[in-house]
């Protein structure tokens, strides 16, 4: 089937998925009727110490407050009410580790690891406010460590294991994080991620810290650096806790984590997120757009460093009561089939993957799909960048067996939970986008002066309970980057959108300076100030290039210093310094020497320009540039690399 005819095909939701699904229709019209009084019900889903005297406080925009006045904690929706019902000796967690070696964590287990390690914080002097910074595997001391800051109000931020040194020190640094929690390594395609050895490092300039607590995960294959009074075992800490700690009663909007992501600036902002609203709407959309139900296996393969880990692999689906599979590897190890090895291994039913990850399975070929029985598997989701067609009907073909929905989940860092995604069993499937917005949520596509149109900006036009509050310690840059674009009056997300004519919004893209690297948010900003650091460089510009895989790889345009001679060995030199600044997955696919860059009158470097020729396309209107001849040498230069 071509793109044309996929693009306009509607899959109707099969009849027994509609009768027992989570959703009811009507749920669009009720929080149609009466918005606040739709959350509130969601709200009620969640376990208070104190009720709530106000939904939503409006009173100064765009800083919006929910469920003012109530008092809630996560950690003890998560665990603690579960314990108390038959699901005590239901499994939690089950971690699959990237060796091989497995583990289940029941609720009542849990909360016991929890507690401990919350006593264990505490012991270490942290206390409600203080934020803990968490370095680690996807492994469960993570969650553990995660839940146990929660339970004792200690907002944490979790930075990807796959972050560098340097990339972790400046997020240690900007939260001024008390405590970090890391492991000395982790596994990942065989081969050891060298964490507690990259903290020892971003510690040298982090003079916040105090201590460091390490979970030993690979023992002796790695060889670790020690450092007598700072560094602390986990296993050590935890052989001497006690099992009973109190939860914090917090406040609804006491900061539950923040986490740092990229935008146009150079430096990552920390996103700020609270905790009552979060936990509505991270546990309303786990319940309708995903339809857990107690008996199910539910598998998110985010890395608990992404936002889509946070909330659906730790606070999503706890807050629900699922069995989380929690995968510490790489889906190629030791086979291309490892994804579908594990499905099949744990009879999983719910299974949320990025569209970079479909399309690579894609490549890789039937083959090791059809090593294993994926007949448990009832409901799909993707998340993270566009999904192509192609790859949506090849998902809902040879994954989902033409029985399961294909959830295509809209959101961001700064949204917390799923905005714009079909209900299962409601909505009429269309490959390659994501429906519309969920009951309760206010979306729109608006042109440049705010209003409605059928292709533009993606807005949000009323707040929603897992909005990010603000920027850690940004307040204004909250204000400027997602508030001013449209005077205040609608959330600016950044990306562009059509709608066609079902309604449906299909999301095209970032139209600011982002990347969307493999569902990997990268500001071309901070590339290219890694570039410029080099001592050989004196201007960068870098851009996304359509990529059939990764959706877009990373091109820098770089002008090198006055006798600096062009090589390859520096075209090297310039891709790792990239990659040790921010992390590999930051790395430069193509490094091109230029003399000039296209730049406006007024100094602006036009990417656009860049991008038709990074993507081969005619290059479009060039009479704004200031010295147009610019071009014909950059299109050479392009085209004699490629060849
Ligand atoms: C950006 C947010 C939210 C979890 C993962 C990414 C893009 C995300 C979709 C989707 C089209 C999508 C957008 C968005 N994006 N999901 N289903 N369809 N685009 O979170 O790192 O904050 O990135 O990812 O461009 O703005 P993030």
């Amino acid at each position: 089937m071509s793109e044309v005819q996929l693009e306009k095909l509607l899959i109707d939701p099969p009849a027994e998925f509609a009768a027992q699904a989570n959703a009811k229709a009507d749920l669009y019209e009720k929080a149609a009727a009466d918005r606040l009084a739709f959350w509130a019900d969601e709200a009620e889903n969640l376990d208070w110490f104190k009720k709530w005297d106000k939904v939503l406080d409006d009173s100064n925009p765009p800083f919006f407050k929910w469920f003012v006045g109530g008092k809630i904690n996560a950690c003890y929706n998560c665990v603690d009410r579960h314990v108390k019902t038959w699901r005590r000796n239901k499994a939690a967690i089950i971690f699959e580790g990237e060796p091989g070696d497995s583990q289940v964590l029941t609720y009542d287990q849990l909360y016991g690891e929890v507690q401990k390690f919350a006593n264990v914080l505490k012991s270490l002097g942290v206390q409600k406010g203080d934020r803990v910074t968490i370095y680690m595997p996807m492994i469960p001391e993570a969650v553990i460590a995660m839940l146990a800051c929660a339970r004792i109000g200690a907002p944490h931020s979790v930075v990807f294991g796959g972050f560098s040194s340097d990339a972790l020190r400046d997020r240690i640094n900007d939260a001024k994080a008390k405590l970090v929690i890391t492991a000395d390594g982790g596994w990942r395609r065989g081969k050891v991620v060298p964490l507690k050895a990259n903290t020892d490092k971003a510690l040298e300039e982090a003079p916040t810290v105090e201590k460091v607590i390490v979970v030993k995960r690979v023992g002796d294959a790695a060889q670790i650096n020690w450092v007598e009074g700072r560094d602390l075992w986990y296993h050590e800490l935890m052989a001497k806790a006690d099992r009973h700690c109190e939860p914090e009663q917090c406040d609804a909007e006491d900061m539950l984590f923040i986490l740092y992501t990229s935008g146009t600036t150079g430096k990552p902002k920390g996103i700020l997120h609270t905790t009552g609203g979060y936990l509505t709407q991270a546990n309303m959309t786990m319940r309708y757009v995903f339809d857990i139900k107690d008996t199910d296996v539910y598998w998110c393969t985010a890395d608990i460093g992404w936002i889509t880990g946070h909330s659906y692999v730790v606070y999503g689906p706890l807050s629900a009561g699922a069995t989380v599979v929690l995968y510490e590897g790489g889906p190629d190890y030791p086979d291309k089939d490892r994804f579908w090895a594990i499905i099949e291994k744990y009879r999983v039913n719910i299974f949320y993957t990025a569209p970079t990850a479909i399309r690579t399975f894609m490549k890789w070929g039937l083959e090791y799909v059809q090593r294993h029985d994926l007949s448990s598997l009832r409901l799909l989701g993707t998340v993270g960048e566009p999904i192509n067609p192609e790859a949506w009907m090849w998902y809902y073909k040879h994954i989902g067996g033409e029985r399961c929905p294909i959830m295509d989940t809209w959101w961001q860092t700064e949204t917390g939970a799923h905005m714009v995604s079909p209900l299962p069993g409601i909505t009429p499937l269309r490959p390659g986008t994501a429906t519309l917005p969920l009951p309760g949520i206010e979306v729109d596509v608006v042109d440049e002066n705010g209003e409605p149109a059928k292709e533009g900006y993606l807005v949000v036009k009323s707040p929603w309970p897992s909005m990010m509050r603000t920027i850690f310690g940004g307040d204004e840059c909250y204000v400027n980057q997602y508030w001013s674009r449209f005077n205040g009056k609608y959330y600016f997300t950044g990306d562009g959108a059509k709608r066609d004519d079902l309604n449906y919004i299909w999301v095209t893209g970032r139209v600011d300076d982002v990347l969307n690297v493999s569902g990997h948010r990268i500001g071309t900003a901070e590339v290219e100030s890694a570039l410029v650091e080099c001592q050989e460089v004196a201007e960068a510009a870098v851009i996304g290039k359509k990529h059939e895989v990764k959706g877009e790889a990373i091109v820098a345009f770089v002008i090198l210093k006055e006798g600096v001679q062009p090589s390859d060995e520096l075209v090297n030199k310039l891709k790792k310094h990239v990659a040790a600044k921010l992390g590999a997955f930051c790395r430069p696919d193509d490094i091109i020497f230029t003399a000039e860059l296209p730049k406006t009158r007024s100094g602006k470097i036009m990417r656009r320009l860049l991008r038709d020729i990074a993507e081969g396309r005619a290059i479009g209107d060039t009479t704004t540039l200031a010295d147009p001849g610019v071009m014909a040498e950059l299109k050479e230069k392009y085209a004699s690399k490629e060849e």
